[in-house]
């Protein structure tokens, strides 16, 4: 029998229209009556993840005394087989844990790391120029993948389930299939030219006669049941020393691909501190480098936090021009600075401390926008759309995970690996393949994100933990790639500054900027004579597609609430 939904809760959808909260501090479940935006509620715990069929797995861990890293380390799982175009095991990404009880909040750092025989210049051709198709469509654009080694030891570090236990749904959804919904159909059409380059892409993706599958169709995988069946009886280090890196290296060798068996039996995930900051009383832990997430999201709610932004209120021309203002400067900081920080020195306290918000801030005009390349020079470079997944757990004991995985771009490189049934990321489009040359985000990176052997390339993802006297408060993260960091700030002043319940909060229209290019980048919802006051003060406006999918919790008085984003068709939470 091919895997139904038991339930299905999207949060209720109505994107776009510009969200009027209270303004008085009042408990998440106080200011539900009369909102028009609903949490999903637990008493005992809350999933939140972008496909329903990872929510109803993680839940059942969650409903059968599982803690929250269990339930994590289940749905990671389950969406590497249900939603194949950001779940992975072939990809990397980090995992935030705070445990009430000890008081310790965790980052587990399974980021991919470049392959022994990366070099600076691998994506630069004979003049010098940076090929983007390379770093991005071929077999080099592979990172060493982290998810398999990082989902194990955050098991191994605070879970009861033995990793088979845990890989036991996402084994029965790859073995016995699923029904397909739109979203699944869409996305494989839209990337339908890359996977059908290579067979193992286009037999994994469509049926035996080429066809695509169609909604309501059973989708069944079993090359990747049978990896993760291995790993299951064999443990983590089959992925990485057994038949599946022999799988992977192979594929390497037939297409010129860097990734050895040295490599994957060198990969090991890392314990980090994660980035701390303090918003209006609020303990904000968020992932450090090699993500750049964790200091910058610090960085802007330093800068914001000497603003009432409560008075100005949400989508008013102020808040939404001191918010982009703030975000340039941090995204130029981003481009000069950021980077593996076993490699190369971050000023991480500095570009997180009180005292340089407040330089910075000195430098915000209220009626004028600062032009970027009064902040710095670069070039412009369009955005495009691709995909990560995060979601957000948390237990009735007081655990609560926050996790961001990805393989960078939707369906990655698009690149299957033979045999073993899922896709290499292209994560090496993360590093700069130039000083100066944007990635696929528009990102430029410098010195401090060159391409080393063995190097984490930078990242945007930013699992977030907001603590509340002590108590976790506020779990969210988002895709997006350099979208990530703003969409996550949002959510969070949205709870805080904005008093919205968590589904409002993630509901709301966002906007953007990341110094580079310089425009002001906004949802639809925004009032159109919000907008006219912004570009009044030198702002360029462009109204673009939706961004993030912040599958987020907040806990309050010992209730779970869950906001599904309604940015993704299949986004569910799940309350126990
Ligand atoms: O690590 C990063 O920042 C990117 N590789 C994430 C890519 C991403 O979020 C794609 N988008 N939705």
């Amino acid at each position: 029998m091919p895997f139904l939904p038991l339930r299905h809760t999207l949060g209720t959808g109505l994107l776009g229209l510009a969200l009027c909260a209270p303004s008085l501090a009042m408990a998440q479940s106080a200011i539900l009556e009369g909102e028009r935006f609903h949490p999903e509620t637990g008493e005992q715990g809350m999933v939140a993840t972008s496909h329903f069929l990872a929510s109803q797995v993680a839940h059942e861990v969650l409903a059968e005394g599982g803690n929250a890293v269990d339930a994590a380390v289940t749905a990671g799982f389950a969406l590497a087989v249900t939603q194949p175009r950001s779940g992975n095991i072939g990809g990397g990404g980090f995992m935030l844990i705070s445990d009430e009880r000890s008081g310790e909040v965790t980052a587990i750092d399974y980021r991919e790391t470049a392959p022994a025989a990366a070099t600076e210049t691998m994506f630069q051709d004979e003049e010098g120029n940076a090929v983007s198709e390379w770093s991005r469509f071929t077999h080099r654009a592979a990172g060493v993948p982290g998810t398999v080694a990082g989902l194990a030891r955050a098991l191994e570090e605070y879970g009861t389930l033995s990793l088979s236990a845990a890989l036991a749904p996402a084994i029965r959804l790859a073995d016995e299939g699923f029904v397909v919904p739109q979203r699944f159909v869409d996305g494989v059409a839209d990337a339908g030219e890359r996977l059908t380059q290579w067979d193992a892409s286009q037999a994994m993706f469509y049926k035996e006669d080429g066809s695509a599958y169609r909604v309501g169709d059973t989708f069944r995988q079993p090359d990747l049941a049978a990896t993760l069946r291995r790993i299951a009886e064999q443990g983590a280090r089959e992925f990485y020393e057994g038949e599946t890196a022999e799988l992977i290296v192979a594929e390497m060798q037939r297409h010129d691909g860097l990734i050895t068996r040295e490599d994957l039996a060198g990969y090991q995930p890392e314990i980090r501190e994660p980035s701390h900051g303090n918003y209006r009383g609020y303990d904000v832990y968020a992932m450090s480098p090699p993500s750049s997430g964790g200091a910058h999201i610090v960085e802007i709610l330093n800068v914001l936090e000497g603003y009432d932004i409560a008075e100005m209120g949400f989508g008013a021309a102020d808040t939404m021009h001191l918010m982009a203002e703030a975000m340039k400067r941090a995204y130029a900081d981003r481009a000069e600075y950021l980077g593996d920080t076993d490699f190369v020195e971050v000023p991480l306290d500095g570009l997180t401390s009180k005292a340089y918000a407040d330089e910075l801030r000195s430098q915000i005009a209220i009626d004028r926008a600062t032009p970027s390349d009064e902040i710095s020079a670069g070039d412009p470079a369009p955005y495009e759309s691709n995909e990560t997944t995060h979601f957000s757990i948390a237990d009735g004991d007081g655990l609560a995970v926050s996790n961001t995985y990805t393989i960078n771009f939707s369906y990655g490189s698009g690149i299957a690996v033979e045999g073993a049934g899922f896709l290499l990321n292209n994560e090496m489009d993360d590093f700069s393949a130039k000083p100066g040359v944007p990635n696929a985000y528009g990102l430029i990176g410098g010195e401090a994100n060159k391409i080393e052997p063995g190097k984490r390339m930078l990242s945007s993802m930013t699992p977030t933990i907001v603590k509340r006297d002590g108590e976790n408060f506020l779990i969210t993260g988002s895709p997006g790639g350099s979208r990530i960091i703003t969409t996550t700030l949002q959510v969070l002043m949205n709870v805080i500054d904005h008093d919205m319940n968590i589904q409002s909060a993630v509901s709301a229209p966002r906007l953007h900027h990341q110094w580079l290019p310089d425009e002001l980048r906004v949802e639809a919802g925004f009032s159109p004579d919000t907008l006219s006051l912004l570009e009044a003060r030198g702002h360029t406006i462009s109204q673009q597609s939706a961004m993030g999918a912040a599958q987020s919790i907040v806990i309050e008085d010992g209730r779970f609430f869950g906001g599904a984003d309604p940015r993704r068709s299949t986004s569910s939470a799940m309350g126990l």
